[in-house]
């Protein structure tokens, strides 16, 4: 079996998760793209630690791992709700982190008086539907936000928001892929994404297993390359948007957002309704995560800065609605003035 034989898959979706035997399988992608290495996770604290340490990464994809994780907690007959405490406190910044959690933990408070074998069963169907919920989503939003695109687009992109980042299939990533089913895709310039490399690593990886048209950019010369003229729209994720429509995403996002208001070049954010945080009316209550900064002056154990190197390392940063020409999720596109709830129609 080759490598990419090996990949893990659900519902016929290339998956970077799968849950199996009392067990977690998980593309680790802290190694790619030179090697693809599936670990096999079995504790909560193993699946705690993929987290932190990005060996799963991207807003959906992190929240399903979570629910698995709570399945295992369930396997080992581990305590619940310390369990997906300890989950929770892996990443701040992605609501569906949260919100995955939160789903799991409503059916454990249903499944109280009943055997630890329901409570285990029913803990794993949730999980199972809330995987399944997002490739569902994917390939909505995939269709939705492709309808934006003109014939021939060629459209810049930041970090990973592929099928590595979620359930299956991708969020803005999968609106590259169904505009490339349509035909309607000339190019895509992915964003290296400085300092963990996702656009590079990744979404370059994912690009080319697709077998679509893409030209890897340092994340400065975004701005030259709109000026030149080449950039129809600017695709991203998000892992957390509040309701008045400001977006957390990848830090670098935001500057692309400027980049591309400047350029009048329209700046489409694609989420799940699961990144909605329904709770906090704008960007400024949404907590940005702050990484290591061995990621800028280290990265990949490559010394690249005089030793002690003081730094700051945001992994995200909000981007102001006012930036944004549409929110893209499964019910549709969403123009401003937004006003999200997550139940919309
Ligand atoms: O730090 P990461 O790699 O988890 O950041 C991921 C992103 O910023 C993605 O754009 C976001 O989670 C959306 S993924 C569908």
């Amino acid at each position: 079996m080759t490598d990419m034989e090996r990949l893990p898959s659900f519902n016929g979706e290339f998956a970077p998760i799968a849950y199996r035997d009392g067990g977690i399988d998980l593309l680790d992608q802290t190694k790619l793209p030179g090697q693809v290495q599936m670990l096999r996770i079995t504790q909560v604290s193993g699946v705690a630690e993929a987290i932190r340490h990005m060996r799963v990464r991207g807003a959906p994809a992190i929240g399903i791992t979570a629910a698995y994780g709570l399945v295992l907690a369930a396997d080992n007959g581990d305590e619940i709700i310390p369990a997906a405490g300890s989950l929770r406190a892996t990443r701040p910044t992605a609501v569906n982190l949260t919100w995955a959690i939160e789903r799991m933990l409503a059916i454990f408070r249903g499944h109280k008086d009943k055997p630890l074998l329901d409570l285990r069963a029913a803990l794993l169907t949730e999980a199972h539907r809330i995987h399944a919920e997002d490739i569902g989503a994917n390939r909505c939003m995939g269709r939705h936000g492709a309808e934006l695109l003109p014939p021939g687009a060629t459209v810049l992109t930041i970090c990973n928001t592929g099928a590595l980042a979620t359930g299956g299939y991708g969020t803005a990533y999968g609106v590259l892929r169904a505009a490339h089913e349509q035909g309607r895709l000339e190019l895509v310039y992915a964003c290296e994404t400085r300092p963990f490399l996702q656009g590079a690593r990744l979404t370059a990886w994912e690009l080319k297993k697709d077998e679509i048209p893409f030209r890897l950019i340092v994340d400065s010369a975004a701005a030259y390359i709109m000026s030149a003229g080449k950039i129809d729209a600017v695709l991203a994720g998000a892992d957390r948007i509040a309701q008045n429509g400001d977006s957390a995403n990848k830090i670098g996002t935001y500057c692309l957002g400027v980049l591309a208001h400047h350029h009048g070049i329209p700046l489409y954010v694609v989420a799940p309704r699961s990144t909605i945080d329904t709770t906090i009316a704008s960007g400024e209550e949404i907590p940005i995560e702050e990484r290591p900064g061995q990621e800028i002056t280290a990265p990949f154990g490559i010394n690249i800065a005089p030793a002690d190197t003081p730094t700051w390392n945001p992994a995200f940063d909000v981007t102001p609605a006012s930036l944004i020409a549409a929110i893209v999720t499964e019910t549709g596109v969403h123009r401003p003035p937004y006003r999200l709830t997550g139940k919309e129609r």
